[in-house]
């Protein structure tokens, strides 16, 4: 371990010379001044003065050596389109894009919400953003028109970007009824919305603000966009994530530093070079999408492969044909896919040749062991399980293969990666945790570049959601329960707060919770998340009801479940419908009123909900138990 513990120790004590190095992958146009201002903790700012874009680091720069070099191969099962594009060809998309954008009236600093399924336009558009100096918010296909408004009401976009439709399963879904509705319920009403006509939609909706894109791309089809020198510190995106109130933040990320940190990743983590091929099976509505399917391989000179499908259609061995015909060297997903794989055919993985893959990398959502082994033993190959969050951009927790191939711990992501002064704290006192010892996994000041750098608009939500859990010391949390071992190997078990995470998506059961209230019927509800052996956990929601007799008879009771589950479709989109809805006539709360949600859950995955002395009354948990005993388990 000498060689991760020597470059890891470097990185804390000494993170000014260590980025300082790290910051030649990249090409500053101005170089930066200071590596790291610290005169304002929380907030940390790297290299200071220096200018930047991300557009040219991830395009133009290669354009010397690797113009003829495929970038972007784009494969959609859905529409059985594939397409490719060089350095050459992607540059001259974005260029149009960016064209397009600045005719709409798209300048720097604005902000431009991108609502697109997985299209080779959301990464002209994301990389358009970036070559102007708009910040891109981009908000995932699967949400719904209320999710949709509330990011345009925080994000406030001078342009929005959408498609007629996406398409999941084989099933078609329009996206401009849904933004015609987002719009309608929004405070902000953006002048303008870019449609990118797919021709999937059955019917075409028209409004005055909707300008579709072909006919204005073949407009500016050559002309050619300069990139705007963005000091290291401006914003690139902000992108929304799920917490602990019903409001999802938005995540801030800067320039200069995401840049760096990306590209070091691809050498240290996932040890990916100029000219590989690399598939990470994630959306671009995700973290994990706008990191490492755009912008980490393409800063590095890789082709990256983006995706539309599912990975069972046309069946189960369609991601293994991938690798073998793309020849892929990385490819990134969540556990719950390789879960569904295993579900359906595991033999199918042998039938592909997969000798270019070198590396699976998996995040997301705990790996499990079953899961773990299945794969590794399958593939012959590393398998690597790394930690991280929507705040932090990239890895926190890995096997650092490109600076020492320690062993794999089944069941955990690894180490700290370098940057990250991660340890374990006690949540009452903060003291760090014995080896062994469960704690809150949190950070030391400052964060490493490429770590968010504020919430969009509320500098002091920033400081009061992730700096001050952990009494009188700068420490940020990650809201993650763990355990670290006398290697440093770290495991998780499970968020500290009431996020949940679904399949790999991450969700607020206060957002559930806020969405279900929304139904006339409910007086009041409590959503928890409770392990499931595909998902990872799934959502189960305890409502009581206003009128309970109402709902006495057998089917108007399936009837409400099947209203309740709809009312969620609408408000956030179906990824977060409930598993279930189970009818209570009590919640179990404490005597000051507060919801005892790890209680619930505990009694739905038949744990002992344990001692409950502040408990109101204890006869709601028999409530819950025979509501979960009638209805049956998720
Ligand atoms: O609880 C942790 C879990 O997912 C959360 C972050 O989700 P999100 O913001 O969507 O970012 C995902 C980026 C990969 C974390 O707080 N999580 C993420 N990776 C792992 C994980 N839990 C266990 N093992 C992981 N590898």
């Amino acid at each position: 371990m000498t060689r991760y513990r020597e470059f890891h120790r470097r990185s804390i004590e000494a993170p000014e010379d260590f980025w300082r190095d790290e910051a030649r992958r990249i090409h500053w146009e101005t170089p930066f001044e200071t590596v790291l201002d610290r005169s304002n903790p929380p907030f940390a700012r790297w290299f200071v003065g220096g200018r930047t874009n991300l557009c040219h680091n991830a395009v133009d720069r290669h354009l010397a050596e690797r113009a003829q070099q495929n970038a972007l191969v784009y494969i959609s099962t859905e529409t059985g389109i594939e397409r490719r594009y060089t350095y050459a060809e992607l540059y001259a998309e974005i260029n149009r894009m960016a064209a397009v954008m600045r005719s709409l009236g798209v300048k720097r600093g604005d902000r431009v919400l991108i609502y697109l399924p997985m299209i080779p336009e959301a990464v002209f558009a994301m990389l358009a953003c970036a070559r102007l100096g708009a910040i891109h918010s981009v908000v995932f296909g699967g949400f719904a028109a209320p999710s949709l408004a509330a990011r345009i009401d925080d994000a406030k976009p001078a342009l929005i970007v959408t498609a007629d439709a996406g398409a999941r399963g084989g099933k078609v879904i329009d996206y401009t009824p849904l933004v015609d509705e987002a719009l309608a319920r929004a405070q902000h009403k953006p002048p303008h919305v870019l449609r990118i006509d797919r021709q999937l939609a059955p019917e075409r909706l028209n409004a005055s603000y909707l300008v579709d894109y072909e006919p204005l791309r073949e407009q500016f089809f050559d002309v050619h966009v300069p990139c705007e020198w963005l000091e290291s510190n401006e914003p690139s995106y902000v992108l929304y994530t799920s917490g602990t109130t019903g409001r999802p933040k938005g995540v801030v990320r800067d320039v200069g530093g995401y840049a760096v940190a990306l590209a070091a990743s691809m050498e240290y983590i996932f040890e990916g070079r100029a000219g590989d091929t690399m598939f990470t099976a994630s959306d671009i509505g995700w973290v994990v999408g706008h990191s490492y399917i755009i912008y980490a391989p393409l800063i590095a000179g890789l082709t990256t492969v983006m995706y539309e499908g599912t990975p069972i259609r046309p069946d189960g061995g369609i991601w293994w044909r991938l690798v073998e015909q793309h020849r892929i060297n990385l490819m990134f997903t969540a556990p719950t896919a390789l879960r569904v794989l295993k579900k359906q055919d595991p033999a199918l993985l042998k039938k592909s040749d997969l000798s270019s893959l070198r590396t699976l990398f998996l995040a997301g959502e705990p790996l499990d062991e079953p899961t773990a082994s299945w794969i590794t033993d399958a593939l012959g190959k590393p398998v690597v399980d790394n930690y991280w969050q929507t705040e932090t951009g990239w890895p926190m927790l890995a096997i650092q293969r490109g600076v020492e191939a320690l062993p794999q711990k089944l069941g955990s992501p690894g180490v700290p990666v370098y940057g990250y002064n991660l340890t374990l704290r006690n949540e009452q006192t903060g003291d760090v945790c014995a080896p062994g010892e469960k704690g809150v996994i949190t950070l030391g000041y400052p964060l490493p570049p490429g770590c968010m750098s504020t919430v969009w608009g509320d500098d002091r939500r920033f400081v009061s959601t992730y700096w001050s859990s952990v009494p009188d010391q700068q420490l940020y949390s990650t809201f993650d329960w763990g355990i670290q071992d006398d290697n440093g190997y770290v495991t998780i078990l499970g968020r500290t707060d009431d996020v949940i995470n679904v399949a790999g998506h991450r969700l607020g059961t206060r957002e559930i919770e806020e969405a279900l209230s929304s139904h006339a019927a409910v007086a009041e509800v409590a959503v928890v998340g409770v392990a499931d052996p595909l998902k990872g956990q799934v959502a189960l929601a305890f409502v009581v009801l206003r009128d309970a007799e109402r709902y006495a008879p057998e089917d108007a009771r399936a009837k409400l479940e099947a209203d309740l589950a709809a009312t969620v479709d609408r408000q956030l989109g179906a990824i977060a419908r409930p598993a279930r809805v189970h009818m209570v006539a009590m919640l179990p709360k404490t005597r000051s009123g507060k919801l005892l949600r790890r209680a619930i859950a505990a009694l739905a995955e038949g744990r002992d909900p344990g001692d409950l002395p502040t408990i109101e009354d204890a006869s709601a948990l028999q409530q819950v138990r025979d509501a979960l005993t009638a209805g049956g388990k998720a």
